[in-house]
C-alpha cells in the first residue's frame, strides 16, 4: 500500500503478502542469499513457497523470483522451512520439509544459479523415527563435521516434548538416523522444537531451537561431541516470543550471522487489508563474551544505511532528557547511571501524548521492558508489555541500540539481551521520541535517520 506508515524500510519483507521464517541462508555467486517462508497469494499463512532476496553487501537487497513452491504430492501443504548448503563446485542444495495431510517429510532440491531448482523425485527422508508424530518432523538443517554430513530435524518426543533428531550421511543422499542430538527434559520447554540450527561459535557450539507452542526461542551454548550436544548454558533469545524461527549461518569470513522472523501483532483483518505480513530482523552478528554468554548486534554493514544524523535537543529540567523524532531510526545510547534509576526511551509519541511506547530498563527489577499499553489508540493491536531479564554488573553502563523501522522495533541491550516488537500508532504525528533517566546519569546518544534497503524503494 502506497504511503503505508507501518511498512519497514530497512527490514526485509515480502514484496507483497505473507512472510514467516528465514530459510536457506547462503553466499553464492558473490552475493548473499536469503530465502523466506512465503505465501504469494495473501497476507496470511498458507500455500508456503520459498521467497528469495539477494544482496551484494548485506545492506541493499533486491527481490528475486520465488525459488520454489509446492508441486509434488508430499508437499501439497507447503514447502516448509530448511537450509541451503553450497558445495565447493558452487552447487546449491536446498533441504526443506514437504508437508501434506499425510505428514511431514524431508526433501531436497538442487540449483546452480539459485533461480532454477531441480527437485528430487522422491523425499529424502520419508518417515520419522519411531515415537515421533508424522506432523512433528520438520525444518532440516545440514552441517559438515568430522568428515560427515549431519542433518538435524526439529521434532517432538511423542507429541509431548521438543527434541532435535540427528542423521548422518557420506554422500548427502543416504541418511542414517542416529539418535536425538538433544532433547527437552519435559514439555515446559516446548512440545515441539522447530527450526534447529547448530554452528561453531567461538570455542563452543551454538544450538538454537524455536519452541512450539509457547513461541520462545532458546540458544544453548555447549559442546558437540560423540554426535550429541552437551549444553553448558541456556539463554532465551528475543524474550516474550517477540521474534521466532532464528536461523544462523557461518559466513565465508568466519562471522556468524543470524536472521529471525518478526510476526505481526495486529488483527488478521487489518493485516489482510495492509496486504503484507511479517518482517525479518536485520542481519545480526553473534559472538560469545568472556563468560560464554551469547551476544548479538546488528551487522556492522548496516551503518551504510545511516542517511542523516538527527541532533537530539536537551530538555530543560532536573532529569537528563533529550528529544528527537523520526519513524525509521538507528539509535545508540549509553547511560552511566550514578544511582539505581530507570532509564530508556519513549518513542512514536504523539504531541498530545495519547500514543506512546516506552523502552525502559527497570533498574530495581533488573528488566528491560517494552511498554505498549499506549502504543496505539486502536484496540486491534497487541499492547501487553514485553520483557527480558537484564542484569548489569557493578559499574556497567546501560547500552541500548534501538532499530525503529515503521511498525518494527528491535532492541539490543548491552550486547547480550534482545527484544523485538511491533507497534502500530494510528496518529500521523506519533513520531516524537525522548531519551530519559530518572536519576543522576551521564548520557551519550547518537541518532540516525535510516534509508531504504530495497533498490528501487518499494514505497515512495
Ligand atoms: C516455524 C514453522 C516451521 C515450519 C514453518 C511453516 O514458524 O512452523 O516449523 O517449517 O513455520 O511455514
Amino acid at each position: 500500500m502506497v504511503g503505508d506508515r507501518m511498512r519497514p524500510r530497512f527490514h526485509v519483507t515480502a514484496p507483497r503478502h505473507w512472510l514467516n521464517d528465514p530459510n536457506g541462508l547462503c553466499q553464492h555467486g558473490g552475493r548473499w542469499h536469503l530465502h523466506y517462508q512465503h505465501n504469494p497469494h495473501a497476507a496470511q499463512w498458507g500455500a508456503i513457497h520459498w521467497g528469495h532476496v539477494s544482496s551484494a553487501d548485506l545492506v541493499h537487497w533486491r527481490d528475486e523470483p520465488i525459488a520454489f513452491g509446492p508441486t509434488l504430492p508430499w508437499e501439497a501443504g507447503g514447502c516448509f522451512s530448511g537450509c541451503i548448503a553450497v558445495d565447493d563446485d558452487g552447487l546449491a542444495t536446498a533441504y526443506y520439509t514437504g508437508a501434506s495431510a499425510a505428514g511431514q517429510v524431508q526433501c531436497r532440491a538442487t540449483s546452480r544459479d539459485l533461480l532454477h531448482w531441480h527437485k528430487d523425485a522422491v523425499p529424502l527422508i520419508a518417515t520419522p523415527p519411531p515415537g515421533v508424530p508424522a506432523h512433528d518432523f520438520r525444518d532440516p538443517f545440514v552441517l559438515r563435521h568430522d568428515g560427515w554430513q549431519y542433518l538435524l530435524v526439529g521434532a517432538s518426543r511423542g507429541g509431548e516434548a521438543g527434541q532435535v533428531l540427528l542423521y548422518r550421511s557420506r554422500d548427502g543422499l543416504h541418511w542414517d538416523y542416529r539418535h536425538p542430538l538433544f532433547e527437552a527434559p519435559d514439555a515446559t520447554l516446548g512440545a515441539v522444537w522447530e527450526c534447529p540450527n547448530l554452528l561453531p561459535l567461538g570455542d563452543r557450539w551454538l544450538l538454537i531451537v524455536s519452541q512450539w507452542p509457547n513461541l520462545g526461542v532458546l540458544g544453548f551454548i555447549g559442546r558437540f561431541e560423540n554426535e550429541r550436544f552437551v549444553a553448558e548454558r541456556q539463554q532465551q533469545i528475543d524474550g516474550d516470543g517477540s521474534a521466532f524461527a532464528h536461523l544462523a549461518m557461518t559466513a565465508a569470513d568466519g562471522r556468524v550471522l543470524q536472521w529471525a522472523w518478526i510476526d505481526e501483532q495486529r488483527e488478521a483483518q487489518q493485516v489482510l487489508a495492509a496486504g503484507w505480513a511479517g518482517a525479518l530482523s536485520v542481519p545480526r552478528e553473534l559472538w560469545l563474551d568472556a563468560r560464554q554468554r551469547l551476544c548479538s548486534r546488528p551487522a556492522d554493514a548496516l551503518a551504510a544505511l545511516r542517511q542523516r544524523a538527527v541532533v537530539p535537543e536537551p530538555v530543560a529540567g532536573p532529569s537528563q532528557r533529550q528529544r528527537f523524532s523520526g519513524r525509521h531510526l538507528d539509535i545508540t545510547a549509553r547511560w552511566t547511571l550514578h544511582a539505581l534509576a530507570d532509564a530508556g526511551f519513549t518513542l512514536l509519541t504523539s504531541p498530545d501524548g495519547r500514543e506512546t511506547t516506552r523502552i525502559v530498563y527497570r533498574a530495581q527489577a533488573r528488566r528491560l521492558v517494552i511498554e505498549r499499553a499506549r502504543s496505539a489508540l486502536d484496540a486491534g493491536t497487541r499492547r501487553q508489555d514485553q520483557q527480558a531479564v537484564l542484569v548489569l554488573e557493578r559499574g556497567e553502563p546501560l547500552e541500548l541500540r534501538v532499530l525503529l523501522d515503521g511498525s518494527v522495533l528491535e532492541v539490543f541491550a548491552n550486547g547480550r539481551v534482545t527484544l523485538a516488537s511491533r507497534i502500530y500508532p494510528q496518529l500521523a504525528d506519533s513520531v516524537h521520541a525522548e531519551a530519559f533517566a530518572d536519576g543522576p546519569a551521564d548520557l551519550s546518544l547518537q541518532v540516525w535517520e535510516m534509508g531504504d534497503i530495497f533498490d528501487p524503494p518499494r514505497e515512495p
